[in-house]
């Protein structure tokens, strides 16, 4: 549908191609960056869809992950974990409602003592923004952000993207359309970060209540219309309306949203015709997405998603750990 733009350059020669310590956020990758961790990514999507027989790799055989989610989750904990016992590794989830963290201990405290236990690896969800960065700056061991308040979501965007480039061949030149709840998402943040650094073309699309201020200077263009705004769009991703972080007073009722922002077959018909629809789950069906659009299998990709998250994440856990794992040029 839109013009090509140029692909993004490979990892320049002599140069490192994954020089992070810790993954806390797409922002601060470079482009060959985020398509290393994709490239390294494809390689488990077809063991992950072997016989179970075949289905594991011992690369982090000896290591200690701890998986620490102080908000729900079902994708990304279960991934992490799914990825980590796929590696090898060990892997610990830290049951925080039964933790002390319920009797006051701090977040920084919590993480010393993570680190005290020689964890090889850690992987955090937490409802502030900042925390995980806050966290990687304590212990010894590399960190993974499985999402921090409204500010990241690494690993989501990056099977996102795996996602849309396995679907349509290509990311760069596409139109990808980034509907709803812009405001309280750390999945459009991260995705609008690592889409244009990729050379999509970027658009929000939502109420005014629910665009943050100044998004315009990350590269994307503001569309309040929904209709205008997916029109044309090679992708259309639809966001959570997150009802659990609005104080009130964002949008009028969950029917009337829908109304206005809702993507239903007619809605679709917007897009380009083999557009592809995203959601990065959990859905508010009848609400931002209807289940006639979610559940059709030739237009979304919901699923797919999920199955690219288990990719995506054995990869970052791999590419992390090989410092700590003594590979030859990463020691
Ligand atoms: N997409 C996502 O982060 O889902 P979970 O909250 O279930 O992990």
């Amino acid at each position: 549908m839109s013009d090509i733009a140029p692909r993004p350059p490979a990892t320049p020669e002599g140069v490192h191609p994954f020089p992070h310590r810790h993954l806390t956020g797409i922002q601060g990758l470079q482009p060959w960056e985020i398509m290393f961790l994709l490239d390294e990514a494809e390689q488990w999507i077809a063991l992950n869809r072997g016989s179970a027989q075949a289905r594991h790799d011992h690369r982090l055989a000896g290591l200690t992950q701890i998986n620490a989610f102080f908000e729900n989750s079902t994708r990304t904990l279960l991934s992490f974990e799914i990825a980590g016992k796929r590696l090898g590794a060990d892997v610990v989830n830290m049951a925080v409602a039964q933790s002390s963290v319920k009797k006051g201990e701090t977040l920084i405290d919590t993480a010393v003592t993570l680190n005290a236990m020689h964890a090889d690896v850690i992987v955090i969800r937490h409802e502030a923004s900042g925390a995980v960065d806050l966290i990687a700056d304590k212990v010894d061991c590399p960190v993974l952000n499985a999402g921090d308040g409204r500010h990241e979501h690494p690993t989501q965007a990056l099977l996102d993207a795996l996602t849309i480039r396995r679907r349509k061949g290509r990311i760069e030149g596409l139109t990808v359309a980034i509907c709803g709840d812009v405001l309280h998402s750390r999945v459009a943040r991260s995705n609008i970060l690592s889409l244009t650094a990729l050379n999509a073309q970027v658009r929000v699309v939502g109420p005014p209540t629910l665009i943050p201020a100044a998004i315009d200077r990350m590269g994307v263009s503001v569309h309040t219309d929904f209709d205008e705004g997916i029109a044309g769009a090679d992708v259309v991703m639809m966001l959570r309306l997150q009802r659990e972080r609005m104080a009130g007073g964002y949008v009028p009722s969950p029917r009337e949203y829908h109304a206005l922002y809702g993507l239903t077959p007619d809605r679709l018909k917007q897009a380009a015709p083999d557009a592809l629809v995203m959601h990065p789950g959990p859905m508010n069906r009848g609400v931002e997405i209807d289940s006639v659009v979610a559940d059709d299998p030739d237009r979304s990709a919901i699923t797919e998603q999920v199955e690219m998250g288990v990719a995506v994440r054995m990869a970052c856990l791999d590419v992390l750990t090989r410092t700590r794992r003594g590979v030859e040029g990463w020691a």
